[in-house]
């Protein structure tokens, strides 16, 4: 979800009120995910690297997280939306940590849609942290013990990740489980980023042909050789 900042810049307001923004933006692609059906949503809300924002940033993200646990999680509840906050809970308050755990425990049952929250949350946190269990527990470190390890074990690879802002990079999101994802980027900074940005980036995801290491031809099924 980037591009909050400049949102905010660009209008002369603090970067914080972009993150506001930010909030809406994400309450209005949570509704039409459930609406278009698709199954699971995961956004970046807080990096492991965000720390070493300005305090006052860091402290208006923190300050919106306990907004959203008040204000939107009884909305979540009421769509049918199950929330999973991903991310490591021990660098955030007590309050927080409980707070999180409450909203995830209220929406347990929801199964329309699956969201996934990481805050502060890193693909390299995620893949050391799953490694160091499975040493821990002393067990052989395979692609299936390691992804089973990991914080979103619970939920699919994703089919598309979606960047906005203009920039072309993962910045250390889902680095694990985007190893065959498709990628769109959008020059739309995220405060923009509305239903029909969503149905263009998933349009755009339907023209791609996903080949999973295999041939343009073994994925059309066109008749081929056996190899010898
Ligand atoms: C990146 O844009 C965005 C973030 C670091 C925060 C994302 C948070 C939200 C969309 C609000 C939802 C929050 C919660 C707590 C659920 P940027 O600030 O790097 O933008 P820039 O590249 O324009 O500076």
């Amino acid at each position: 979800m980037d591009g909050n900042g400049r949102w905010a810049t660009r209008r002369m307001l603090p970067r914080v009120a972009g993150h506001k923004m930010g909030l809406d933006a994400l309450r209005n692609c949570v509704r039409r995910c459930g609406d278009i059906g698709v199954n699971v949503l995961t956004v970046f809300a807080f990096s492991s690297e965000n720390w070493k924002r300005p305090i006052e940033e860091v402290a208006g993200l923190l300050d919106l997280l306990a907004l959203a646990l008040a204000r939107e999680v009884p909305l979540l509840q009421a769509e049918g939306v199950r929330i999973h906050f991903i991310g490591d809970r021990s660098g955030l308050p007590p309050k927080m940590q409980a707070g999180l755990a409450q909203a995830e425990a209220l929406t347990s049952g929801n199964s329309r849609l699956v969201f996934n929250v990481c805050f502060n949350y890193g693909g390299r946190w995620d893949i050391a942290q799953a490694a160091a269990r499975l040493a821990a527990e002393g067990q052989p470190i395979t692609e299936a013990s390691l992804g089973a390890a990991t914080a979103l074990a619970h939920v699919p690879d994703p089919d598309l990740v979606i960047r906005t802002g203009g920039e072309h990079r993962i910045s250390n999101f889902l680095l694990w489980q985007s190893a065959y994802a498709e990628f769109h980027f959008s020059e739309k900074l995220w405060p923009e980023f509305d239903a029909q940005a969503l149905d263009d980036a998933i349009a755009d995801f339907n023209q791609r042909e996903r080949r999973f290491g295999k041939t343009s031809d073994q994925v059309r099924g066109a008749p081929h050789r056996e190899a010898a």
